[in-house]
C-alpha cells in the first residue's frame, strides 16, 4: 500500500506543452466553485449556439429535482461536431476506421466526407418519417455508419438510444418498449474477434413481441444473409442509391434544439431489475463532453485520439463521438477486440494511425499484461503522449505496467472516474497539472464538489473511507430517467438529502486524492460493464426450473469482477451439468453474453434474514473462499444454511488467491 501511494510527477516535457499547470488547475478549480455560472458560460462559448442561453444554471438537488443547464439556449450537436469544421478542417480526417481483421480494408473519412454522409443519412431518416423527438434505436457494430447514424439523429433532433451489439434480443425489446422507439437502425452483421454478430436476426427476434417500431433500416456490411420484411425493413445502401439518383431531398438543415431538449438515452443497470433510460440533454451534455475532452486529454489539434470503448456505452458517446468531434479531432474507431488476430493488435493500430492519446479499460490492460511484454515491444508507440483508463479501478501493478511498458515511462496516465449518469469525467489527475498516484482517480474536475459520508449520512472530513456523493450539479449531469422522473429522484437523491448519490464507495487520502473502492449498491462491474444483481436474478427466475436466485460479484483477475449465481431449483428438478450450462445460455439470451455467470452454484436454500432479505454479503464471502471472515450470521433466519452451502461447494469453490492482483481493498 505504502509504495502504491507514491506521487508520480508528469515529465517536464509533457508539463511544458500541457494546457494547465498545477497553479492554473487550482485557480480554475476554485473559480469554478466560487462562480460556476461564469466558469461554465466561458466554457460553453467554445460551442456554436444558434441562440444564447438566458440562464447558465437552473439546478436543484431538493425535490422537485431539476437539472437544467443553459436554459433557453439553442444549438445543434451535429452542427457542432460536423458543419462548423468545414471552413478550416474539411480535408482533415475525422475518423480512421479499423476493421476487425487487419487484412480487411480500413477507411479514412474527412470532415467534408463526414458532412456528406451525415447529410444523406439524415435525409433518409427524414424520408422515412423520423421526426424531432422520436426515439431511434441504434443496434450496430463499430463501423463508420454507426457514427453517421448517431450524428444524423442529432441533426434532425431525433433521440438516439444506442444498444450495445452484445445485448440480446430480449434486451433490445425491453429498450424499444421502454422508450417507445419508432425506428431501428441495424446491420446485416458485425465482426468481433473473427466472430459474426447476427444483429439483424436479433432485431427480428426482438420484434416478434408487440412493439412500437414502424421501420427498420439495415446497413449492409458483413454480407451475411438476412431476411427482409418488406413492409418494415429497408436496405440503407438502396436508400442511398435512390437518394443519389434522384437527389430529391433538399439539404437537411441542423434542427434548432433547446439546450434542454434530449440528445440521447442510454440504458444502464441499477439496483432494480429494470435498466434505467439515462437521458442526456443537448446543451449541458455537449458543453461537458467538449470541455472535459479538452482538459482531461490535454487535446491539441494535431492529436490522433483513440478511445477503445464501444459506442454502445457512454464512453463511446462522449469520447469517441461528441467530445472529440466537437473539437474537430481525428479519432480512431476500431471494430475489433484487443487480442485478435494477435495480442499485439492495439499496439499495431497505435503505430498505424500514429495515435497520440489512447484511452482504454483496465480489463483490457490486465489481459494484455498477462499476454506478455513482447507483444507490446514489437511496436514503436513513439506517437503516444498520453494514456487513459476508465470503467473500474485500475490495480496499481497494472497502472505501472501501462506506464512503463506501454508508455515507456514517457506518458502521463489519466485515470478517469465517471458514470453513464455523469456524461463526462468527474474525477481525474489532470495531465501535466496534477501529480499521479497509481490506482487513485485523483482530484475533482472543475465544478465538482465531492463529499464522503458514512452509510448513515454523516460527513467524513479529511482522510477516510465512505460513500461518494456530490454537492452540486455539472453540465453533463443526466436530466432524468426517461419517462420516470420519480425514479430519478428516488435513485439518486433520496439516499443523502441534497446530494447526488453516486453508488460508489471511496477512500480519500492525506493528499485529498480519491480512490474508488467499488459499488456500494447491488451493481456488479464485469469488465467495466455494469450489471445489476436484481436484473440478473429476475432473469434467472424466468427460467422454468429456477425457484430462486441470488447473484454476487466476485473478484476476477481479468474482468475485475465476475458473476456467481446461487440457484435454488424448483422441487423435483435435478441439478445437472447440463442444466448449469443451460442457465448460462439463458442469461446470454435474456441479457447478453457479457453478463453470463462465471459460476452457477446450487443452493438448496439461500441465506436470508428473518424478514426474508437475502444476505448476499455471506454468499460473496463463500464465493471468495473467505470463510474465516463470514461476519455476523446471527441475524439469519436459519444460520445452518451457511454451513450447508459451504459443505455443498467445498469442491467447486475458488481458493482465496483467485482475486484481482493487489488492488487495495476497502478496509
Ligand atoms: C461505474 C460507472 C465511466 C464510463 C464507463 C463506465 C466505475 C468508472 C472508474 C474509475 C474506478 C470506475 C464506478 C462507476 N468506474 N470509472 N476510473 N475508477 N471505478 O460507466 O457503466 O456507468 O459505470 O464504473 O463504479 O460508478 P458505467
Amino acid at each position: 500500500m505504502e509504495t502504491h501511494a507514491k506521487l508520480i510527477p508528469p515529465s517536464e516535457e509533457f508539463k511544458k506543452q500541457a494546457h494547465l499547470g498545477r497553479g492554473q488547475y487550482l485557480a480554475l478549480y476554485e473559480q469554478s466553485l466560487k462562480d460556476p455560472e461564469r466558469f461554465w458560460s466561458e466554457q460553453a462559448q467554445h460551442l456554436t449556439w444558434m441562440k444564447n442561453w438566458n440562464r447558465v444554471q437552473e439546478t436543484q438537488f431538493h425535490k422537485p429535482i431539476k437539472i437544467n443547464w443553459f436554459e433557453g439556449g439553442v444549438l445543434n450537436a451535429c452542427y457542432n461536431c460536423v458543419d462548423r469544421h468545414l471552413n478550416s478542417r474539411a480535408a482533415k480526417v475525422a475518423l480512421y476506421w479499423e476493421p476487425d481483421h487487419p487484412q480487411e480494408p480500413s477507411r479514412a473519412i474527412t470532415y467534408q466526407e463526414l458532412y456528406e454522409e451525415v447529410q444523406i443519412f439524415a435525409s433518409i431518416l427524414k424520408s422515412k418519417g423520423v421526426n424531432k423527438g422520436d426515439r431511434v434505436i441504434i443496434y450496430m457494430p463499430m463501423i463508420p455508419e454507426t457514427a453517421f447514424a448517431m450524428l444524423a439523429c442529432a441533426r434532425i433532433g431525433a433521440v438516439h438510444s444506442v444498444v450495445f451489439a452484445g445485448f440480446s434480443p430480449e434486451a433490445i425489446h425491453d429498450r424499444i418498449s421502454d422508450c417507445g422507439a419508432s425506428f431501428v437502425i441495424t446491420c446485416d452483421g458485425g465482426m468481433r474477434g473473427g466472430k459474426l454478430l447476427p444483429l439483424k436476426q436479433n432485431v427480428d427476434e426482438a420484434l416478434e413481441k408487440p412493439h412500437s417500431v414502424k421501420s427498420v433500416l439495415v446497413v449492409r456490411y458483413a454480407k451475411n444473409p438476412v431476411i427482409m420484411h418488406s413492409h418494415r425493413d429497408s436496405w440503407y445502401h438502396q436508400e442511398v442509391r435512390d437518394f443519389k439518383e434522384n437527389w430529391l431531398h433538399a439539404e437537411v438543415a441542423p434542427e434548432p434544439m433547446l439546450s434542454s431538449d434530449p440528445l440521447f438515452i442510454l440504458y444502464t443497470s441499477g439496483s432494480t431489475n429494470k435498466p434505467k433510460g439515462v437521458l442526456h440533454s443537448t446543451g449541458g451534455y455537449m458543453v461537458y463532453a467538449s470541455t472535459t475532452f479538452h482538459y482531461v486529454f490535454d487535446y491539441k489539434e494535431k492529436d490522433v485520439f483513440w478511445c477503445t470503448a464501444d459506442v454502445g456505452w457512454v464512453t463511446g458517446h462522449s469520447y469517441s463521438i461528441y467530445g472529440p468531434l466537437s473539437h474537430g479531432a481525428s479519432i480512431v474507431l476500431f471494430e475489433g477486440v484487443p487480442h485478435y488476430p494477435s495480442q499485439g493488435r492495439f499496439w499495431e493500430i497505435i503505430d498505424k494511425y500514429q495515435v497520440s492519446v489512447f484511452y482504454t479499460a483496465p480489463t483490457a490492460l490486465r489481459a494484455l499484461m498477462k499476454a506478455g511484454d513482447q507483444h507490446v515491444k514489437e511496436s514503436s508507440r513513439r506517437s503516444l503522449r498520453l494514456l487513459g483508463s476508465v470503467g473500474e479501478p485500475i490495480n496499481p501493478e497494472v497502472w505501472m505496467w501501462y506506464y512503463n511498458v506501454v508508455g515507456d515511462g514517457r506518458c502521463p496516465i489519466v485515470d478517469t472516474w465517471w458514470q453513464t449518469e455523469t456524461g463526462g469525467v468527474l474525477m481525474v489527475s489532470l495531465p501535466g497539472a496534477v501529480d499521479m498516484k497509481p490506482g487513485s482517480t485523483g482530484l475533482p474536475f472543475f465544478g465538482v464538489r465531492p463529499h464522503m459520508l458514512t452509510p448513515e449520512g454523516v460527513e467524513i472530513r479529511g482522510p477516510g473511507e465512505g460513500i461518494l456523493a456530490l454537492e452540486n450539479s455539472w453540465p453533463g449531469q443526466m436530466t432524468t430517467i426517461f419517462g420516470n422522473h420519480d425514479r430519478f429522484e428516488e435513485t439518486y437523491f433520496s439516499t443523502f438529502t441534497g446530494l447526488y448519490f453516486t453508488g460508489d464507495g471511496c477512500r480519500r487520502d492525506e493528499d485529498g486524492y480519491y480512490w474508488i473502492t467499488g459499488r456500494v449498491d447491488d451493481v456488479i462491474n464485469v469488465s467495466g460493464h455494469r450489471i445489476g444483481t436484481a436484473e440478473l436474478e429476475s432473469a434467472f427466475v424466468l427460467h422454468k426450473n429456477v425457484a430462486e436466485a441470488a447473484v454476487v460479484g466476485v473478484a476476477h483477475d481479468i474482468k475485475g469482477q465476475c458473476v456467481h449465481a446461487y440457484i435454488t431449483l424448483k422441487d423435483g428438478v435435478v441439478a445437472t451439468e447440463e442444466l448449469r450450462k443451460d442457465l448460462a445460455q439463458w442469461i446470454r439470451h435474456e441479457i447478453g453474453a457479457f453478463a453470463a455467470p462465471e459460476k452457477v452454484l446450487w443452493a438448496p436454500r439461500l441465506p436470508k434474514t428473518r424478514s426474508g432479505k437475502i444476505m448476499r454479503r455471506i454468499l460473496r464471502k463463500i464465493s471468495e473462499g473467505a470463510l474465516e471472515s463470514l461476519g455476523d450470521t446471527s441475524t439469519l433466519a436459519d444460520p445452518n444454511v451457511v454451513e450447508e452451502l459451504i459443505q455443498s461447494h467445498s469442491s467447486t469453490l475458488p481458493s482465496a488467491n483467485e482475486k484481482a492482483p493487489g488492488f487495495p481493498k476497502a478496509a
